[in-house]
């Protein structure tokens, strides 16, 4: 893939990390994305550590201006966008019956979760188009194909993910654009690692029946797989990488 660029966003951390360093090690030039600068610099280090290349653009994906200066910028630095994974995103309030959930809430996960990655679709499909192609795939969740109780604000967001995932990749089908989406299952990332969460770890592990949590690697694995030239024919689709869960 040397040569190939890829963005992606949320890579200060977690999943949007782990992804990002496999892109460089397979040969990708990465533009990394992220609200927090701290985590930016720790994955570009990660990144050149191990012999990749890559370079920092903070932006904050829930506002349009930031977003599309942050591909403005990762075109400038790299010349074009062949793969992005937009992963940026926030669990919210977790543990909220729907009726308790505040309207802040409501409103910074849509904001970040979902219209987060439409502002970063509306800008990457005109570069990609205007280039002869690329891939995208966004982040959705378990939470966007079931039912996920008591974060219903990240379940909404999540199957909106999904839901415009499929209607882009009907509108471009014809224009050299694959869209596709990841629902990663219980994945072991600081979001996951932290407060309320840590409580239900040893419940979902149990249910998982591989019996035990996913490491970002695999879903950024799925991603590489979803971007590349193994899966030309997969457009539209909501991937699940959830160790089965949502077999049961
Ligand atoms: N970890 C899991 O089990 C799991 C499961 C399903 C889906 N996901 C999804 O995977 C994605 C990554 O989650 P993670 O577990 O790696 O979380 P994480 O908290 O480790 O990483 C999320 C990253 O997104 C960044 N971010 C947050 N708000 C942002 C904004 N407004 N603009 C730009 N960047 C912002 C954070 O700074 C952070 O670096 C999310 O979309 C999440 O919903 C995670």
């Amino acid at each position: 893939m040397a040569g190939k660029v890829a963005f992606v966003t949320g890579a200060g951390s977690g999943i949007g990390r782990g992804t990002a360093e496999l892109f460089a090690s397979r040969g990708y030039l990465v533009a990394l994305v992220d609200i927090t600068e701290a985590g930016l610099r720790e994955t570009e280090a990660m990144i050149r550590d191990a012999g990749g290349d890559c370079a920092s653009f903070t932006c904050n994906v829930a506002d349009d201006a930031s977003v599309k200066a942050a591909v403005t910028s990762a075109v400038a630095r790299f010349g074009r966008i062949d793969a992005a994974f937009n992963a940026a995103g926030i669990s919210g309030e977790a543990g909220k019956m729907t009726a308790d959930c505040s309207i802040d809430n409501w409103h910074k996960v849509i904001g970040i979760d979902l219209t987060g990655v439409w502002h970063c679709m509306r800008h990457l499909i005109p570069q990609m188009l205007g280039q002869g192609g690329g891939a995208i795939v966004n982040c959705a969740s378990t939470a966007g194909v079931r039912g996920a109780a008591f974060c219903g604000a990240y379940s909404a967001a999540k199957h909106g993910v999904v839901g415009l995932t499929k209607a882009a990749a009907l509108e471009y089908a014809s224009q050299g654009l694959r869209i596709n989406a990841v629902c990663p299952g219980m994945i072991m990332t600081p979001k996951t690692q932290t407060g309320a969460m840590k409580e239900v770890i040893d419940q979902l592990v149990l249910d998982t029946p591989l019996g035990r949590l996913g490491q970002p690697e695999e879903i950024g694995a799925a991603v590489l797989w979803l971007c590349g030239e193994d899966a030309t024919f997969v457009h539209g689709q909501a991937i699940v990488v959830d160790g089965a869960i949502t077999s049961r």
